[in-house]
């Protein structure tokens, strides 16, 4: 399901540069008469016209107050005042005008919400994460991640895989010494998760488990979680550290938190390198 708000505008080629340069938005569709921009999955669009509809507010909203801070900085002649608490909602938030007058707003949940991420936004988007802030993770985002970890695709449906959570700091530590700098990002992460399969359930059981641990990589982030997938984890000491049967597969054991920075993409190869002629 989707929406589109849209208004009326005698700018149209300055709202369009002033939406994608300042406020680095996308455009989602361009109709000639009408564009349509792309904020996260806020789709907004202005059709030509002979009079400008100004009134409404466009709000847009961050997961951290250094952005509001920033975007302040670069609206400061038209904000209305600085960026402040709003308790009554609450919010982080100030306002500006684009250049036509209306009103746009930069706003932060607190505590943060992470943005509703668009399909492609969550599978560009999503990074290993190294580092992590403190803050614990609730419960209700670990059960959201869960019920939506369920539909992971198994073979015949077996559903062999499981998760076992370690949030004690010296599990942790020693989690995280297992394979030096590989897998030091565990003790960063205010948790770890080891994501396992059971031999016993399905024969694919290694294919199993890595499907799930990429699915909740993904969810993890859409909830704005990071994550990283540390390698050979299925040993011994790790199975006895964490209570898993010796038998099973322990697919990665990934930290798991908030980010305390999301890094850029390191760099990609072109399609070219991924298609194979025989
Ligand atoms: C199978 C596999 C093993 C990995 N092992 C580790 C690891 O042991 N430690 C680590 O810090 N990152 C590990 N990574 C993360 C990769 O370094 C990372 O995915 C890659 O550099 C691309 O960066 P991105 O995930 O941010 O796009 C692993 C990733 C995969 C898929």
């Amino acid at each position: 399901m989707s929406g589109i708000v849209f208004f009326r505008t005698r700018q149209l080629e300055k709202l369009s540069d002033f939406y994608t340069g300042e406020i680095k938005c996308d455009i989602w569709m361009d109709q000639g008469d009408c564009m349509i921009f792309r904020h996260g999955n806020f789709l907004f669009g202005f059709c030509k016209g002979d009079k400008a509809e100004i009134d409404g507010i466009l709000t847009f909203f961050f997961r951290k107050k250094e952005e509001i801070d920033d975007y302040y900085e670069k609206f400061k002649s038209t904000a209305e005042a600085p960026p402040r608490d709003n308790p009554r909602f609450p919010i982080y938030n100030f306002f500006a005008r684009d250049p036509e007058g209306r009103k746009i707003e930069f706003q932060q949940f607190d505590p943060p919400v992470s943005e509703y991420l668009c399909g492609d936004e969550l599978l560009l988007g999503r990074r290993s994460i190294r580092k992590f802030d403190p803050t614990d993770v609730p419960d209700e985002t670990i059960e959201k991640i869960l019920n939506t970890c369920r539909f992971a695709p198994t073979s015949r449906n077996t559903q062999a895989y499981y998760f076992r959570f370690a949030k004690d700091k010296e599990v942790l530590k020693r989690l995280s010494e297992i394979r030096g700098k590989s897998s030091e990002p565990i003790a960063k992460a205010p948790m770890a998760v080891a994501i396992c399969s059971d031999p016993e359930l399905s024969k694919r059981h290694i294919q199993d488990g890595c499907i799930a641990a990429y699915h909740f990589m993904l969810t993890a982030f859409f909830f704005g979680l990071g994550t990283c997938w540390i390698a050979a984890m299925d040993r011994d000491n790790v199975k006895q550290m964490l209570g898993i049967p010796l038998s099973h597969y322990v697919t990665t054991v990934t930290p798991l938190g908030y980010p305390y920075k999301i890094p850029r993409a390191p760099e990609r190869k072109e399609i070219d390198w991924f298609v194979r002629e025989y």
